[in-house]
């Protein structure tokens, strides 16, 4: 039987989020510069796309490149971007044709302006899809964001649009770069590296974790819907007993 026999299609999990990691230790192991397994990353990135949509995950959230990624040696970091504007301009074509809509988050302001205007059409053109949403997490940190969110409510109650007591959980989420799209459900990361690095640190609060050996441009479907039955398996229980979470259910 394979994993993706195993899937309930009823409890699919609506957000899944991804570390892609693991491309530099890829490409070494076979003697290579790092930048061709990012090549090779994108290959997984496809793979993995096309598992999501066509289980019918609603959200997939790929981590592409953290803030902290820009402290990475020049060469690395140029041709990540040249192959970003590569991806993009090769797979747009792809994402209408399958109806899935591009949202990227992060502090788009570090971004060069070709590679900034290039992924503002891209939302635009695939704005209609409405079978997924690809958000792709971009010069991305959570701190940014947070702190970002911080700043722009301190602005609100500065100009009198917002008391201080009026602050929940609920106004801290509309103000992140995700207020529209539900908290992931299952977080995977590859390469056997088990910490989070910045990543959707609010969003994660209840998120199932699931960490793999596999290094990212080794990650196939089998490997993705491999995670999402091991998702199903388990009970959430939201900070209550298993005893309530049996008799609600
Ligand atoms: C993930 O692979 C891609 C990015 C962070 C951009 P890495 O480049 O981090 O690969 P490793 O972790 O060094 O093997
Ligand atoms: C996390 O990977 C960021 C992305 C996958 C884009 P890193 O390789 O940058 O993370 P650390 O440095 O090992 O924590
Ligand atoms: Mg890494």
């Amino acid at each position: 039987m394979t994993y993706k026999d195993q899937i309930d299609m009823s409890r699919l999990p609506g957000h899944v989020a991804v570390i892609m990691d693991g491309n530099g230790r890829w490409a070494h192991r076979r003697g290579r510069e790092r930048v061709f397994g990012h090549h090779e990353g994108v290959k997984a990135v496809r793979k993995t796309v096309e598992a999501s949509a066509e289980l019918g995950v609603r959200y997939l959230t790929l981590y592409a490149f953290s803030t902290e990624n820009w402290n990475r040696p020049d060469d690395e970091v140029s041709a990540l971007m040249d192959l970003m504007i590569e991806s993009i301009n090769n797979e747009t074509g792809t994402l209408v044709e399958k109806s899935i809509s591009l949202r990227v988050i992060g502090d788009l302001s570090r971004l060069s302006e070709k590679v900034r205007n290039r992924l503002f059409e891209t939302m635009k053109i695939t704005s209609q899809g409405s079978r997924m949403t690809l958000v792709v997490a971009l010069s991305y940190s959570s701190r940014w964001e947070i702190s970002e969110a911080c700043r722009r409510i301190a602005v609100e109650v500065r100009e009198g649009r917002m008391r201080p007591d009026q602050i929940d959980e609920h106004t801290v989420s509309t103000f992140l770069t995700t207020s529209d799209i539900p908290d992931p459900e299952l977080m995977i990361r590859t390469s056997g590296e088990k910490r989070i690095s910045n990543f959707l640190l609010w969003q994660l609060a209840y998120t199932e974790l699931y960490f793999t050996k596999k290094l990212w441009p080794d990650f196939g479907k089998e490997d993705f819907y491999k995670a999402v039955a091991d998702f199903q398996k388990r009970e959430r229980r939201y900070g209550k007993t298993s005893e309530q979470i049996a008799e609600n259910s």
